[in-house]
């Protein structure tokens, strides 16, 4: 080998080199940048909900007493395949009350913070713009869930199962299930940003929540139904919920009468 096949060989090695950091560079560039974009997603989003002020979630329209959930169990004997092949719609309940753990287990699966530091949750959500606000109603009153705490406000405290199953066109195992969630979405939250469109997101989200539910009550080994057939603004009425907080889905949960 002579030197100047050496020489050239060194050039192009030295080139390849400074061709492929300057590829790196700009490929590092282009990623920082689009991780800065989802920042500034996530912050607009969250902004844009903290400075909408017709929403009522921000007026302190509770003032009960506070019940701190128990951390929701991640791991599960039962796989989600099982849980798909065996859920059921259950209309038969027995009198044995829920646990707070399933409780809490229950209302992580349908909106809890999996995400801290973005306040991302179980569910998705168009625009992370989080619509739903969910309440249960058990024998000892009707309880607002507080995602970012994991917390049940307690707005009312009387026993209003048989009132709701009345409202539920006398549906009456519902007055049987030990809690009923209700699922209320807030449209504004969603339409202020996608417009007409965001009606149509609010209705999936909704779907998305209360299948969660379903397959975690199915996984707790409990039975529940998610209800459609209800008069909205009685609803409304009977938990004293402001204007904007629209019923969607009544899901009764309790043990199954053997
Ligand atoms: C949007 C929607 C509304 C429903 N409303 C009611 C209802 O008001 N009462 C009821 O008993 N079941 C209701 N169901 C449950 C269905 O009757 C049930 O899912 C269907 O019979 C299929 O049975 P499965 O859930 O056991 O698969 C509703 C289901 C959906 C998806």
């Amino acid at each position: 080998m002579n030197n100047n096949f050496i020489k050239n060989l060194a050039i192009l090695i030295k080139i390849s080199a400074i061709v492929f950091i300057f590829f790196i560079l700009i490929a590092s560039a282009i990623s920082c940048m689009s991780l800065k974009d989802l920042n500034s997603y996530i912050t607009y989003t969250i902004k844009e909900r903290l400075t909408n002020t017709n929403d009522t979630s921000l007026n302190d329209f509770e003032k009960g007493e506070e019940i701190m959930l128990p951390n929701p169990k991640l791991e599960s004997k039962v796989s989600l395949e099982e849980a798909l092949n065996n859920r059921r719609s259950v209309r038969s309940f027995s009198s044995k009350e829920l646990s707070t753990e399933e409780i809490s287990q229950l209302l992580w699966a349908a909106q809890g913070i999996t995400k801290e530091n973005t306040g991302f949750r179980t569910t998705p959500s168009a625009g992370a713009l989080y619509p739903l606000e969910l309440f249960i109603v058990k024998n000892d009153g009707v309880f607002h869930y507080i995602p970012d705490e994991h917390k049940l406000i307690k707005i009312i405290s009387e026993d209003l199962k048989s009132n709701l199953a009345q409202g539920a066109l006398s549906q009456d195992f519902i007055a049987d299930a030990s809690i009923n969630i209700i699922i209320t979405a807030i449209y504004e939250r969603t339409t202020a940003k996608y417009g007409d469109r965001g009606t149509r997101y609010v209705h999936m989200e909704a779907g998305h929540c209360c299948q969660n539910i379903l397959l975690q009550a199915q996984a707790l080994g409990l039975g529940a139904v998610p209800i459609g057939a209800f008069d909205d603004s009685y609803i409304q009425k009977l938990l004293n919920l402001p204007e904007d907080y629209i019923p969607l889905y009544i899901v009764p949960v309790g043990y199954k009468e053997e």
